[in-house]
């Protein structure tokens, strides 16, 4: 069980009712708050929560419609998209009860303040390196328009201007990365065919993608309803076609693609994890179609040449600056 989760179930007899989850983990809690139901933008979590809690997990970027009595929020890592996030649920609680819960390490206790704008915080409780906050909803808030919460820039690229729009909690948020920058550079030369755009975030890459390779399908996948939010919002603001999935991991990829692109993830919450990266490395050659190629940014201390030689083939370093590393490998033909 989640740290959260065991804080929540020492006060169980609050949480009984027609309550939401927001942000919840994959763990057992849905089993023992069977009132309760759940909203992720995780679409691993979401995956995992609806094959053991069949119908009571929405995905996306916003709660479904039905009404909720009580909600509790476990704070996600960005700051913007925890405002966002308790702007909606206080939106939908006049009067109702709103909770907070999350690590302390993950910054709660700042986090709380926010509550004040809803009506008088209360920590509730303060165990497993977790803290409890409940707020009666005194003065909702109205109800958040997501796309008025975007940032917008415009990045000069070599074929012209790009506008991107990203939303909160999304990788690099209204500022274009260095390593996304390096790789924008070495786009040329890949082969003809599907091309994915893997951790798409704000859809930068693949929007770029699409504009120079037009012919192509290009497929933007990601874990996070916000970032595939954002991507949807960066290709319309361009004119641009192309396909979402949400997925997590190369595992939900389609196969037989000619090129996959990525500036891969490395942090996950507060802590750092290589697993989706990892397995990209060892599984992208099942994904790509013979000739076809893998291109990625990465920093340059992360030692994925060696996973790559192994999986896929040698591995060329395109372009080096920043504390970056431009590598590819091809599949063999
Ligand atoms: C370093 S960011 C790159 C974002 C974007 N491509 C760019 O260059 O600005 C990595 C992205 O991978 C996504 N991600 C993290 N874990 C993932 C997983 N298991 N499956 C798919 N995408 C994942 C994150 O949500 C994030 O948008």
């Amino acid at each position: 069980m989640d740290p959260r989760s065991e804080v929540l179930l020492r006060q169980v007899e609050l949480f009984g009712g027609d309550l939401l989850l927001a942000g919840l983990p994959a763990d057992d809690l849905l089993g023992r708050l069977p009132a309760a139901h759940g909203w992720s933008w995780h679409a691993g979590e979401h995956a995992a929560l609806t094959a053991r809690f069949a119908g009571r997990c929405r995905f996306g970027v916003a709660p479904d419609e039905r009404p909720f009595a009580a909600a509790v929020l476990f704070l996600p890592k960005s700051a913007e998209l925890a405002r966002y996030l308790l702007d909606s649920l206080a939106a939908r609680l006049p009067g109702g009860e709103l909770y907070l819960v999350g690590e302390k390490r993950g910054g709660i206790e700042s986090a709380a303040r926010q509550l004040q704008a809803f009506g008088r915080p209360r920590k509730l409780d303060s165990a497993r390196h977790c803290q409890l906050w409940q707020v009666t909803v005194e003065q909702a808030p109205a109800l958040p328009v997501l796309e008025e919460r975007a940032q917008r820039y415009r990045l000069q690229a070599t074929d012209g201007p790009l506008e991107v729009v990203s939303l909160p909690g999304v990788f690099s948020h209204g500022r274009l990365d260095r390593g996304t920058a390096l790789l924008l550079e070495r786009l040329d030369g890949l082969p003809p065919g599907d091309l994915l755009d893997f951790g798409c975030g704000a859809g930068v890459l693949g929007a770029l993608l699409k504009r120079r390779y037009p012919q192509s399908r290009v497929i933007l996948l990601d874990v996070d309803a916000f970032a595939l939010a954002s991507s949807r919002l960066t290709l319309a603001a361009n004119g641009l076609e192309a396909q979402t999935i949400a997925g997590d991991g190369i595992r939900d990829a389609p196969d037989g693609l000619a090129a996959i692109v990525s500036n891969p993830p490395f942090h996950q919450g507060v802590h750092t994890d290589y697993r989706a990266t990892e397995d990209l490395l060892r599984e992208a050659a099942r994904h790509l179609r013979p000739g076809g190629e893998l291109r990625l940014v990465a920093n340059s201390f992360l030692k994925y040449p060696p996973l790559i030689e192994r999986h896929l083939g040698p591995c060329q370093v395109l372009a080096e600056g920043n504390g970056f590393r431009v590598y590819r490998a091809g599949r063999e033909r």
